[in-house]
């Protein structure tokens, strides 16, 4: 019989990749089925994400709907994982709530995961491993299943300290790995016929800046570009403190880069900026954004914005909407300020009821909606280039991105994925596009 497992991840592309080396090292530990529903593993995992409420809610409500399962099958092991656990006092908050869980473990102790399942089969009580920093594991143990795209990791942790973020306190300071290590691991995705790759770091413009190699992050892009034929490089994220010229000009020039830059602004309040501690002013991020599209035409930025911080008011929420007007972002993360303990911004005066946050990020979430749609527009009748990723079942299409991320559906009767798919957009009046493709190996027209 094969043991199964199943991996419920939480919160940002680092935990769905981290996600993936779980799966790896749960492949090398005897559980080689990965399956559709708690119900039926054999292991089930929990990747948490803390960095906004309703993130843990959403985390603790499932694990706690696993208690009846586990009474049924106490042979079934439930193991919870990922930045949640790395708060102060969690582990043993989470102990206490839902003592039928296994083994606990933080965002440093991922990687021996195989050395606690052996720990955990040698004694009945549950197993609490949440250690401090650790050295980093430089080779590549995911179980990717996310082809044609793979996710890399460039860096861990961060130094920025946001006035509102609980990552510094979940991730630990930051470490670069190896450029070395890292070049090689793309070169091995892209032989093994992978065609896009996220570089994946916090803030992947101080790259390496806590290592000796002198090797900066735009030179890092162009090392894993040398020599390499067709295949799409994106980054994220990138702090707009950090986004300087060097950067800029390796967009520019490598053709892989897609140009697409990711570029959190967060608020359109100098005011507010400076509370976050976010180091830019809302001009500064401005003149950012005119300089990537000034030097590299049709170059798009996406961001992520967050109303009702501490003390904001709706002169500075109407700085923010005027920003997002002038940015012109092909798309944006909206979020709603969620109070984080032990973070500067917890202790803030001047909280700002539900109600008026509630108001805001619907007037924001409209204003990006038009923005998003209006792009969306004048993609009609445009031929785009779409990385093919997967068959919907249910729509019976193709589906992939363009270079700017944008999502694009095809009928085919061959299966494209993994392909470069030139696409002519036919409906374009949602977020997504949809099209007609040209058959494999077509001449490029237009
Ligand atoms: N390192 C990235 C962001 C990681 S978190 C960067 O600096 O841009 C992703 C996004 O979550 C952030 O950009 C921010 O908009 C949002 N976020 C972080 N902490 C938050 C909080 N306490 N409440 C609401 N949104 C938050
Ligand atoms: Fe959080 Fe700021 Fe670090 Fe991003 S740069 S992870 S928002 S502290
Ligand atoms: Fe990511 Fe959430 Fe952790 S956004 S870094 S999984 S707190």
């Amino acid at each position: 019989m094969q043991k199964t497992y199943h991996i419920v991840t939480y919160g940002c592309q680092m935990n769905v990749h981290e996600s993936e080396k779980i799966a790896g090292i749960l492949r090398q530990n005897g559980y080689t089925q990965a399956c559709e529903t708690v119900e039926e593993a054999d292991i089930v995992v929990f990747n948490t994400c803390c960095i906004r409420e309703n993130a843990e809610n959403h985390a603790m409500g499932n694990i706690g709907a696993l208690k009846k399962v586990k009474r049924a099958r106490p042979s079934m092991l439930i193991a919870v994982g990922g930045c949640m656990t790395q708060q102060d006092g969690a582990a043993q908050r989470l102990r206490k709530k839902f003592p039928f869980v296994d083994i606990v473990f933080g965002t440093h102790n991922l990687e021996d995961l195989g050395g606690m399942l052996a720990r955990k089969s040698a004694q009945k009580k549950a197993l609490v491993e949440v250690t401090q920093e650790k050295a980093i594991e430089e080779a590549d143990i995911s179980y990717r299943t996310s082809y044609p795209n793979a996710w890399v990791n460039i860096m861990y942790g961060c130094n920025n300290f946001c006035s509102y973020c609980i990552v510094p306190y979940v991730r630990g300071r930051e470490r670069s790995r190896d450029p070395q290590a890292v070049i090689g691991e793309v070169h091995s995705l892209l032989e093994k016929g992978y065609r896009e790759i996220t570089l994946l770091g916090q803030n992947v413009n101080s790259y390496a800046e806590d290592r000796a190699d002198g090797v900066t992050f735009p030179q890092l892009l162009r090392r894993i570009c040398a020599g390499q034929g067709k295949f799409r490089l994106r980054f994220m994220t990138s702090n707009p403190k950090d986004f300087g010229e060097e950067l800029v000009e390796a967009i520019a020039e490598l053709p892989q880069v897609c140009k697409l830059v990711h570029l959190p602004v967060q608020a359109g309040s100098d005011r507010i900026l400076k509370l976050m501690n976010r180091k830019y002013t809302a001009r500064e991020y401005l003149s950012k954004v005119e300089r990537l599209k000034k030097r590299i035409p049709g170059c798009e930025v996406t961001t992520d914005i967050m109303v009702g911080f501490p003390t904001e008011t709706e002169e500075d929420f109407l700085q923010t909407l005027s920003l997002v007007r002038q940015a012109d972002f092909s798309a944006a993360f909206t979020f709603v300020y969620s109070r984080r303990q032990g973070t500067k911004a917890a202790e803030m005066e001047g909280q700002i009821p539900e109600a008026v946050q509630k108001e805001r990020i619907m007037r924001l979430v409209e204003l990006v909606n038009e923005q998003t749609r209006a792009k969306s527009q004048t993609y009609l009748g445009k031929t785009v280039e779409i990385l093919c990723e997967d068959h919907d079942k249910k729509r019976g299409l193709y589906l992939g991105r363009d270079e700017y991320g944008r999502m694009g559906y095809f009928p085919s009767e061959v299966n494209r994925v993994g392909e470069f798919v030139r696409m002519k957009v036919t409906d374009a009046s949602g977020i997504s596009l949809y099209g007609t493709a040209e058959a494999a190996g077509a001449k490029e027209s237009e």
